[in-house]
């Protein structure tokens, strides 16, 4: 694992779009594990910036997202669908078609079957972006005796309600459920890309640096465990 600490979120920001571009340089079709949430935004806006400066293309890139909340509506700015565009599909030439997300299609039970389904076609990725929880939450995988392989729905814990209510207009409107790939489905990549800013990430990042267990109290620990892991953090995170 290669730990960076970096100076500020901008400089996070920049060093995660520089490993992201590089493989879409690299290798044109690069196939992307995306993740939402506020970490990620400066590194998508270096690469849009970088597709603008004409040094990357996303015609032939596809990509998976981590996961999406229940109940909530593609188009509800809240929704992590709205959050993607928003951010990159709107601004790059990637074909929508070959982006996609968790989402509502049938019942539950069938939905969290589809997404299983588009995983496994889908293969494996060159690179999967991870945000942390504060509670060291990997996509919406929460502490827990047992954590999930594969696609599921997940019962928000009451902490990750309370830090994702800052999106929201109050805490009552966050939903209460998601759909999040499993583990193992989060780290089905050659390169893990996991990103911490800010404050209230240190604990989690600290604990980490701290430990030697791998915890599914503490499901961060798991990014120990594969072969080719970035951890990029800011100072803050980092310090706190
Ligand atoms: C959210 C998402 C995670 C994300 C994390 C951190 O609940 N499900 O995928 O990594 O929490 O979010 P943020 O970057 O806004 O702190």
């Amino acid at each position: 694992m290669e730990i960076i600490v970096c100076d500020d979120y901008d400089q996070m920001s920049k060093k995660a779009s520089e490993i992201v571009s590089d493989i879409i340089k690299e290798n044109p079709k690069a196939k992307l594990g995306l993740a939402t949430g506020s970490t990620p935004v400066g590194m998508y806006e270096n690469l849009v910036k970088d597709y603008e400066d004409g040094k990357i293309d996303f015609k032939e890139v596809s990509s998976v997202n981590l996961d999406e909340y229940v109940g909530i509506d593609k188009d509800n700015p809240q929704s992590y669908q709205y959050f993607m565009n928003e951010h990159l599909f709107d601004k790059v030439n990637i074909n929508k078609e070959n982006t996609h997300l968790p989402k509502e299609d049938g019942s539950l039970e069938e939905s969290v079957k589809k997404y299983d389904k588009l995983l496994e076609e889908f293969g494996q990725r060159d690179v999967q972006v991870l945000g942390i929880g504060p509670n060291g939450h990997i996509a919406f995988n929460e502490p827990d005796d047992k954590l999930n392989m594969h696609t599921s729905i997940i019962n928000l814990k009451e902490e990750t309600i309370e830090a994702n209510s800052r999106f929201f207009d109050s805490k009552e409107d966050v939903p209460k459920q998601a759909m999040s790939m499993g583990m193992a489905d989060a780290f089905n990549a050659k390169t893990l890309l996991v990103l911490a800013s800010g404050k209230n990430k240190h604990k989690a990042v600290e604990k980490f640096m701290h430990t030697d267990k791998i915890e599914t109290m503490f499901p961060m620990s798991f990014i120990a465990l594969h072969p080719n892991c970035y951890l990029i953090v800011d100072k803050q995170a980092y310090e706190g």
